[in-house]
């Protein structure tokens, strides 16, 4: 019998610390053994010219979520997996819903029963709606020992969002079970005053999204969920920062050592208003909130990675379509102040559903707008495209590392492949991409999840169901 199951010859490994010639040998679905001339493994794949990384861990994903209007998004978890493997990402952590109003238990009924049908492991985060004593003194408990380690509030979003006493008691919760809090930071009533003003004002387009979410919005929330966060003494992940304002506020928290991290995504490096300025509500494929921002912005982002304060790149992929977006005014409880329609039926800016495509994009315009254009090195992406949040999420030993022990999630990258994104490509179930005809150059060839061959240039091997839970610690 052979030492190893398979071996990935003559790659150049980059983890987040390091890069080095070698070889990896895998046996069960870990990584065994990491050198040069490893002996031959019964299934062998060349990575000659090929960078290996982990695999992605996109912590911040949204499939086929419910919501209690009985929106859905249209990714499944078959679909979404398969976009997420093609697009060299392994795991993924996507949200439990909690409906205002119900329990944990009777939110989004047989929603864990979908998750068994993805190809990739997967965890979830607890999102809290409606913190009652139930839900934060038995539900979460509960929920925390069977390895959801994580919650999410929403600081906007009609019905989602929290009141500042809400906050502070799923923070104290958190505190008491040692569990990671994510937060989307916009300030709800600043962006409802601005929604009737616009709305006034005879303002209905897409790009009045972003009008109605300047930064302000974005960097005073941003600056209350730290400030609250400080004084339960409880870390945040600050989720989708799309603005140097929101950033700065993070940096100055974090020079004073409160424990704070920040997250951007891919929109935020490379998308602008002149997006969502689109004709023919073109402009609608671009709504997600936070807003995306002015010409320039995006270089701002870059340097917040660049200088270490913003950690994690995901995707907050949102499974809505286009066609959707244009007759289904608010579809999945992202939006804000009503559902008004224009005259020719689309929605006004205000209830288009909230929140791109992306989690099959998100390594390659990562990649290709970071690695291949110099704005970052390769410890660098992987830093930002898997082992921060493996750390900071409960992962880390197992995602995220090029290690003895790890699972053997395993993504070829070819740094020269040159290629147009084009969604007819794509594996997702939505029916556009934000980045239609964007080059980038460096691509996942090879995609290997728990020691398997998952995706080969671009055809998705890996078996719907064949995905795990993550129970995370
Ligand atoms: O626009 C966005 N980001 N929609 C998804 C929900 C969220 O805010 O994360
Ligand atoms: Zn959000
Ligand atoms: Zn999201």
């Amino acid at each position: 019998m052979r030492q190893f199951d398979l071996v990935v010859r003559g790659g150049t490994l980059a983890t987040a610390a390091e890069v080095f010639e070698a070889d990896i040998g895998v046996r069960d679905g870990r990584i065994a053994a990491i050198g040069l001339d490893l002996p031959a493994g019964t299934e062998e794949v060349s990575a000659k010219g090929m960078i290996v990384t982990p695999g992605g861990l996109d912590p911040h994903c949204h499939i086929e979520e419910l919501s209690a209007d009985g929106g859905v998004h249209e990714e499944s978890f078959a679909s979404g997996s398969a976009a997420a493997l093609a697009g060299g990402t392994t795991a993924f952590i996507c949200f439990l819903p909690q409906w205002k109003g119900h329990s944990l238990a009777a939110s989004a009924p047989g929603y864990e029963r979908r998750a068994l049908q993805s190809r990739a492991d997967y965890s979830f985060h607890q999102i809290i709606t409606d913190p009652t004593p139930e839900v934060l003194e038995r539900e979460v408990p509960a929920l925390a020992a069977r390895g959801v380690q994580s919650l999410k509030v929403f600081l906007t979003y009609d019905p989602l969002r929290l009141t500042d006493a809400e906050f502070l008691r799923v923070l104290a919760t958190a505190k008491r079970l040692g569990l990671m809090v994510t937060v989307h930071c916009e300030n709800f009533d600043a962006i409802g005053w601005r929604i009737e003003a616009l709305l006034a004002a005879g303002q209905t387009d897409p790009i009045a999204h972003a009008w109605a979410r300047p930064p302000v919005v974005e960097r005073e929330a941003t600056y209350r969920a730290i400030a609250l966060a400080e004084l339960v003494e409880q870390p945040i992940q600050v989720f989708h920062v799309s603005c140097e304002a929101a950033a700065a506020e993070i940096a100055r928290a974090q020079a004073r050592g409160v424990k704070v991290w920040g997250e951007t995504c891919p929109q935020y490096l490379t998308l602008s208003h002149a997006d969502l300025l689109k004709p023919d509500f073109e402009g609608a494929k671009f709504v997600c909130s936070p807003a995306l921002r002015e010409a320039g912005e995006n270089e701002r982002v870059w340097k917040r990675i660049q200088d270490g304060t913003l950690g994690v790149v995901s995707s907050d992929h949102c499974g809505f379509s286009f066609a959707t977006a244009k007759r289904a005014p608010g579809a999945g409880g992202y939006g804000q102040g009503g559902a008004t329609a224009r005259a020719d039926g689309t929605p006004a800016f205000n209830a288009i559903p909230n929140g791109v495509p992306g989690i099959e994009t998100r390594l390659p315009v990562l990649f290709s707008e970071g690695v291949s254009k110099g704005r970052i090195d390769l410890p660098t992406f992987v830093r930002l495209s898997s082992a921060n949040a493996a750390s900071l999420f409960g992962l880390g030993g197992r995602k995220g590392t090029l290690a003895p022990g790890a699972d053997a999630d395993l993504v070829l990258w070819d740094p020269d492949a040159e290629r147009t994104i084009h969604n007819g490509a794509l594996h997702h179930a939505i029916d556009y991409t934000p980045w239609e005809g964007f080059a980038v150059k460096g691509w996942p060839s090879i995609t290997i999840r728990r020691g398997e061959v998952a995706v080969r240039d671009g055809e998705v091997l890996a078996a719907p169901g064949s995905g795990r839970f993550l129970a995370r610690g």
